[in-house]
């Protein structure tokens, strides 16, 4: 039997700013309605993978395709479109502070749906539901707490119901039992919603609690990829050391200056 489309695929693609690469010829498959989780560690390209997927970055060359589409051919009404399909917990999910809650959540209803405001407060009340929080629906962020905060940012990347879930290091800053929480209410929404879910993470727990499939990213492109199974019994030193939390030699080099 044919293998199903991925549903986002990375041929070759390579992207820098200023000096060397940071991703260079990736090859990456993201397959529909699983989980893959990207590890790597600090600086090792995972936020601009994601940005590039959304083409909110552009790459310099290789070819990204979305559903089968080249991000490259498209327009930005066009890529407009793709990221509608798409739910983005960026690394710092800002609320607009001047918004209520509802008025947050309601923002990409306004901007992709034609529904009125009894339809999109339904909607709102609906995923806040999901979440456990319908009675915050009036508050201002300033009013919530930082996990609040964090499941209202949720509930407005899963309000129009994206086929695709993208999270960008979802329990930074959390402790241990903060982290579970979210590790809980990712799988909830694997349930769910069913979607395609990419997680960018160095939380080595949420990865293996969450992941169908992992990739590690390391020096721009996939060191490593495989099922949670295939890292744990990986003898590869670049993975056992992410996995057993060992410095690498590049860390010790941004920290102190030096790899000695
Ligand atoms: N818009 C940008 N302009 C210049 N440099 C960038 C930009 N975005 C990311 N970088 C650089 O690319 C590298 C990888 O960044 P990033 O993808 O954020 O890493 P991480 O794996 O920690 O998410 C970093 O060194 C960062 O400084
Ligand atoms: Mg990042």
């Amino acid at each position: 039997m044919d293998r199903p489309e991925p549903l986002i695929c990375f041929r070759h693609v390579s992207k820098s700013f200023e000096g060397p690469p940071i991703i260079d010829g990736l090859d990456l498959e993201i397959s529909r309605g699983s989980t893959t989780v990207i590890l790597g560690p600090s600086g090792a390209g995972k936020s601009v993978t994601l940005k590039l997927m959304v083409g909110l970055l552009r790459p310099d060359s290789g070819e990204i395709t979305f559903d089968g589409m080249p991000l490259n051919d498209l327009k930005e009404s066009g890529l407009i479109d793709i990221r509608r399909r798409i739910g983005f917990l960026f690394q710092q999910g800002a609320l607009f502070d001047s918004f209520t809650v509802l008025e947050n959540i309601a923002f990409p209803m306004r901007e992709h749906t034609n529904l009125d405001d009894t339809e999109r407060r339904n909607q709102a009340l609906e995923v806040l539901s999901m979440l456990g929080i319908p009675e915050l629906i009036d508050r201002l962020p300033a009013e919530l707490s930082g996990g609040q905060r964090k499941r209202v940012a949720l509930a407005r990347a899963i309000v129009l119901k994206p086929e695709c879930l993208m999270y960008d290091e979802p329990t930074t800053g959390l402790d241990p039992i903060r982290s579970d929480v979210v590790a809980k209410r990712i799988q909830m929404l694997q349930q769910t919603l069913q979607p395609t879910s990419i997680v960018v993470t160095h939380d080595i727990p949420l990865a293996f609690k969450v992941a169908d499939r992992m990739l590690l990213l390391n020096r721009g492109s996939v060191h490593f990829e495989g099922t949670p199974s295939d890292f744990e019994n990986s003898q590869d030193p670049i993975v056992r050391n992410f996995l057993d939390g060992h410095a690498m030699d590049e860390d010790l080099l941004m920290t102190d200056g030096s790899a000695a």
